[in-house]
């Protein structure tokens, strides 16, 4: 796992985009897995920046949601198939090339079969972007999950739910459940890029960084994969930084 650090927010808003624009260039085909939450919305800001302003032509690419929470419809403005619509998708014309996990489907463990066999149609993700919990989930995956999961439906953990209540000034009750990919779809991809920013992922991030893979920490699985970037601010870096000086 490689580790950069950047100074604040911005850049690493900046530093992400450009990495997903680089290998957007290599592959104008990229089946790219993205992430819901406050972190990655700076990175999405300079991905439409960069459509808008013709830098890149990205109409080719294929996107996948890395998860949602169960029993709400994409068309709720609460799901994260909404959320990606409204600050990425439509904003750069993907809305025929975006594909998401339905939270409010009928069965929703056929709905994950669906959805593993939508990103294998596509030729498996070439690039998968991660934020952080703050348990470390990646995705919807708690501790516990198995490093060889793939999309299933999860009971979700309590510091995840009360993280995602800040989200809905309106009262929105944040779903018990959620479905998501598992961390054996996130491993298949060929690289994975984890953004984290802020002081609150500084000890997840110390954590990961000086522990053996363990499923208590899911992102700890990511050790076992050859081109995983770690991509920090300094103040998501400051507790594994102060543990170096
Ligand atoms: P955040 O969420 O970007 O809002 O911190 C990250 C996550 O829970 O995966």
């Amino acid at each position: 796992m490689r580790i950069e650090i950047v100074d604040d927010y911005e850049m690493l808003s900046k530093r992400a985009a450009t990495l997903v624009l680089e290998a957007v260039a290599q592959k104008p085909e990229l089946v790219l897995a993205l992430p819901t939450g406050n972190t990655p919305i700076g990175m999405y800001k300079e991905l439409v920046k960069a459509y808008r302003d013709g830098r890149t032509d990205i109409s080719r690419l294929w996107a996948f949601a890395l998860d949602e929470y169960a029993g709400v419809a994409p068309e709720d403005e609460h799901s994260f198939a909404f959320f990606l619509r409204h600050h990425f998708i439509d904003q750069v014309g993907l809305g025929d090339r975006f594909d998401h996990l339905h939270g409010n489907a009928p069965d929703l463990a056929a709905e994950c079969i669906r959805y593993e066999q939508a990103i294998l149609a596509k030729g498996g993700l070439d690039l998968a972007v991660l934020g952080l919990g703050v348990n470390g989930h990646i995705a919807f995956n708690e501790p516990g999950t198995a490093f060889d999961s793939r999309a299933h439906v999860v009971d979700l953990a309590a510091s995840t739910r009360e993280a995602n209540a800040g989200y809905f000034p309106d009262g929105f009750r944040i779903p018990d459940k959620g479905v998501t990919m598992g961390i054996g779809t996130v491993l298949g991809a060929d690289k994975i890029l984890v953004i984290a920013s802020g002081k609150n992922k500084a000890p997840i991030v110390d954590r990961i960084i000086n522990s053996d893979p363990t499923t208590d920490i899911p992102a700890s699985a990511l050790k076992n994969h050859p081109h995983v970037l770690l991509l920090l601010d300094e103040d998501a870096a400051s507790e594994y930084k102060r543990r170096l000086a």
